[in-house]
C-alpha cells in the first residue's frame, strides 16, 4: 500500500525531523523538485534511499543542509563558491565541493568520492525539516531511479512503495519543477555538471565568466563527471521524439508555445505562451500524465536552448536516449 502523503504542518515536521533520526526516510517538498530524505551521517539510512530507488550505487547524492556556515564544518568552500554561495543560496544551485577529510559523513552519500554535493534549499518547509533536524540530510528527487522526477507527493507516493519510507510530507506542487543546476565549484574554472533551475546565463553574470558544460555522458565515478549525467535518465516509460514540428496523429503530444495545428491525439502544453518558467515547471508533471496516456510514443515540440531552455532540453534528450 503507498503511503498517504500529509500536509506539512509544524508537527508533521517535527515527527518527520525525528524520523530521519531514527534512521528511516522521509520524502519532502523542495523549490525544485520533492526529495527523499535520510540522515547523511547514517550509511544504513542512506543504503535505503538507494534501495528504495533502485539506484545504482555509484550515484552520490545531494546533501542538503539549512545554512551556509554549516557547508563549512565538511567541505572546503573556495572563493567562487563562497561568492555564489552568498548569490544563490538557499536556492537551487548544488555545488561540488572538496569534502573535508574529517567530515562525519557517510561515505555512501558521495560513493566513495572526496567531493560532495551540496546545497541550501529555499522551500520553508525544506528549511523547517532541515533546521529541525540539526544534521545533514542526503536527498535524490524522490523517484524511482532513471524515472522522471516527482514534483508532488502523489508523484512520490506513485513511485515509491517501501516500508523504510516513513514519512511524506506535502506542501503542494514544486515552485521551480526541475532539478537544482550542478557546478563543480572546487576550482576557479566552475563547470557545469547539470543544467537545472539557476540557468547558465545568470550564474555566468555572478561568477563573471563563461561556465563551461561538461559535456557528454560522464563515466560513473569520474572526478569531474556527475553521474546524473547518465545518458537515459528522467525517462517516462513511452519513448519520447525530440524537435518534432508536425507531429503524427495518435501520438501524444508534449506541447510548448502555440499549437501548430489541431493535434488528433492526448496532448499537454507546457506553456500555451512559450514561457520557459512555466514549461520548466510542469515538465515532469506533463511527461508524467502523457505517460499514463493512451498513446505509443511522446512527441515534444522544439523547445528554445536558452535560459532554462538548457535544463528543459537535458532533460528531454536524456528521456530519448536509448534505454539500457
Ligand atoms: O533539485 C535537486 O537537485 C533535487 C532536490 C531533491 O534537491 N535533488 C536531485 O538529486 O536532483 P539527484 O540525486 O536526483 O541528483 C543528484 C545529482 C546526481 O546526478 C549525482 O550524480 C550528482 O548530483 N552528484 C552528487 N554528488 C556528486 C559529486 N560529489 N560529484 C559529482 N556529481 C555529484
Ligand atoms: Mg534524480
Amino acid at each position: 500500500m503507498p503511503l498517504t502523503p500529509e500536509p506539512a504542518t509544524a508537527d508533521n515536521i517535527t515527527r518527520a525531523a525525528r524520523h530521519l533520526r531514527s534512521g528511516r526516510l522521509v520524502a519532502f517538498p523542495t523549490e525544485t523538485v520533492y526529495g527523499l530524505g535520510a540522515d547523511a551521517r547514517n550509511g544504513a539510512a542512506v543504503a535505503q534511499i538507494f534501495a528504495a530507488k533502485g539506484r545504482p550505487s555509484f550515484n552520490p547524492l545531494i546533501i542538503h543542509v539549512a545554512d551556509y556556515e554549516t557547508v563549512q564544518e565538511w567541505a572546503e568552500v573556495s572563493p567562487i563558491a563562497k561568492r555564489l554561495a552568498k548569490a544563490f543560496w538557499p536556492g537551487g544551485l548544488t555545488m561540488v565541493l572538496n569534502k573535508r577529510t574529517n567530515a562525519k559523513l557517510s561515505d555512501l552519500v558521495s560513493a566513495g568520492l572526496p567531493s560532495i554535493a551540496v546545497r541550501v534549499p529555499s522551500h520553508p518547509v525544506a528549511l523547517a525539516l532541515l533546521r529541525e533536524a540539526g544534521f545533514p540530510v542526503a536527498a535524490p528527487s524522490a523517484n524511482r531511479s532513471g524515472h522522471v522526477s516527482a514534483t508532488t507527493a502523489a508523484h512520490v507516493a506513485d513511485d515509491l512503495d517501501t516500508p523504510a519510507l516513513a514519512m511524506i510530507l506535502d506542501d503542494g506542487p514544486s515552485p521551480l519543477g526541475i532539478e537544482s543546476t550542478i557546478i563543480d565549484a572546487r576550482s576557479d574554472n566552475v563547470q557545469l555538471l547539470r543544467p537545472g533551475a539557476v540557468t547558465r546565463e545568470v550564474l555566468a553574470d555572478v561568477a563573471g565568466m563563461e561556465i563551461e558544460h561538461a559535456s557528454g555522458p560522464a563515466k560513473a565515478a569520474a572526478p569531474r563527471s556527475s553521474p546524473g549525467q547518465l545518458e537515459s535518465h528522467y525517462a517516462p516509460a513511452k519513448p519520447v521524439i525530440m524537435n518534432v514540428g508536425k507531429p503524427v496523429k495518435g501520438q501524444a503530444l508534449l506541447a510548448f508555445g502555440p499549437m501548430p495545428q489541431p493535434h488528433d491525439g492526448p496532448s499537454f502544453n507546457l506553456s500555451p505562451s512559450g514561457d520557459l518558467i512555466e514549461a520548466a515547471a510542469n515538465l515532469f508533471r506533463g511527461l508524467r500524465e502523457l505517460d499514463d496516456a493512451d498513446a505509443e510514443t511522446i512527441a515534444a515540440m522544439p523547445i528554445p536552448l536558452t535560459g532554462l531552455g538548457l535544463a528543459i532540453n537535458d532533460r528531454l534528450k536524456r528521456a530519448s536516449a536509448p534505454r539500457r
